[in-house]
Parts: C-alpha cells; structure tokens; sequence
C-alpha cells in the first residue's frame, strides 16, 4: 500500500444540482478533512484554456496550459470555493453554467483528463479526503473508503441549480436552465472517457425529498461504519 492510499477518501459522484457540493464541504469541515472540488478544476482549465484560445483538440496547447498557468482554490468560511487562475479571481465567471458548459467540453477530452488526475490524486492528504465530481469513484480513487453517488429528479435539480445561480446574482431562467442542466449532464455521462456514472461498488442516494441535512447525516453514518472495517 502506498503511502497516500492510507489516507481515508469519501468520493462523492454524481450530477450538477444534487447537493455534491454542500454535502462534501459540510463533511469536509466538521471533520477537517481536505476538499477537491474537482468540478472547480475543470471549470478553471476550461476557462483558462478558452481565453488563451486553445481549441479541443490543440493537444499541445492543452499539454503545455497547466504547465503555465497556476490554479488555486480556496475553501471560504461560507464552504464555497474561491477560483484563481494565476491569482485573478474568476470565481464568478466559472461559476456560470456557461463556465459549465464550458468546463463539459473541455472535460470530454482525454488529454485534459489525464493532465489533472495527477493534481486531483495530490489532494489525498491527512487526515483525509472528501472529493467530489463526476469519476471519483471511478477513476481518480478507485479505492476510495466510501463512493457516493447522489442523484435527484431533473425538476429538482435544475430548480436548486436556479436557486444557488440566482442567489448569486446571475441572469437565469429556470426554462433554460432546466434545457442546459439536462443537456450537460448528457454530455457528461455520454463521453467516452471518464463517463459519469456510479461505481459498482458505491451507494447510491437519492435525494429529491431529502434535507442536505439528513444526506450529510446519512453519509457520515456510512463513513463511520467504512472507516471502522478498514482499521
Ligand atoms: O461539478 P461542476 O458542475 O462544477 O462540474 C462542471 C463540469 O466539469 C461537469 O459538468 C463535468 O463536465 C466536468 N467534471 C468532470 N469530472 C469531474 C468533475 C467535473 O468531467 N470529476
């Protein structure tokens, strides 16, 4: 066993709008653990790599973007996650679902995949880790204490996808929210590489009719229970 396949990891998968996020900050700070918010990283090199020009399929450009180009996340109090690129805070703009359609384009391609697997596998560190996406589970820790993969109704999802953009201040209507959410979501789960999907071995939640309360509540039970088997 590797050194860093000691440290425990709690790999939350599944579509945008299904809690990932407040679920894996919440268990992340209460038991301080360290966060990947890998959508984040996909965002921010999408970003980054569509303002300097670099098309999809310039492989080279995609090779030689994260080389130089820095990306920092910041976990703030509130449990959002600040984005830098080379220290130009871009949250707001990535954070769109522009920035996610973006960010979907950009992740269905192999060479960015595996220019930031590396990056996402360095965050496993003590005491442990929670990561959230769409292939934890699947891909960056197979081997994960405990795979999650949240799922909820497209109604649902696309109305608290609305509620956290207008909470924002963005321009959204739930209509066309409603339109994108579902077309990115089958991008994601239609691409040939690093699909999302739920790992054989993960639990899956649905929680439509769930308080992110009663979800966190839920998944620390399991955790606890996985952590004790591998002691
Ligand atoms: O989670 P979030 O909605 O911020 O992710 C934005 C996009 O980044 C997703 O729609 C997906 O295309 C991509 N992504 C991915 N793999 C991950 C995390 C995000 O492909 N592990």
């Amino acid at each position: 066993m590797s050194l860093s396949s000691r440290v425990p990891v709690l790999a939350i998968d599944g579509p945008s709008g299904t809690g990932k996020g407040t679920v894996g900050s919440r268990i992340a700070e209460t038991r301080g653990w360290h966060l990947l918010d890998s959508g984040a990283l996909y965002r921010a090199f999408a970003f980054a790599a569509s303002e300097q020009g670099i098309a999809l399929d310039d492989i080279e450009g995609i090779n030689s973007l994260d080389q130089e180009t820095e990306f920092t996340f910041k976990t703030t109090s509130s449990g959002e996650v600040e984005i830098r690129v080379n220290g130009r805070d871009v949250s707001m703009r990535v954070r769109s679902e522009q920035g996610g359609r973006l960010a979907s384009m950009y992740a269905a391609v192999p060479a960015v995949r595996s220019r930031l697997i590396e990056y996402q596998r360095s965050r496993r560190q003590d005491p442990g880790l929670v990561a959230d996406g769409r292939d934890m589970g699947t891909v960056v820790f197979p081997d994960a204490t405990l795979k999650i993969f949240l799922t909820a109704s497209p109604e649902i999802r696309a109305q608290r996808r609305y509620n956290q953009l207008k909470s924002k201040d963005f321009d959204v209507t739930l209509r066309r929210l409603e339109a994108q959410v579902t077309e990115r979501d089958q991008q994601d789960a239609g691409r040939k590489v690093a699909p999302m999907v739920a790992a054989p071995d993960a639990v899956v939640i649905d929680t439509s009719h769930r308080g992110i309360g009663e979800v966190v509540e839920e998944v620390n039970r399991l955790l606890n229970i996985h952590l004790r088997e591998r002691d």
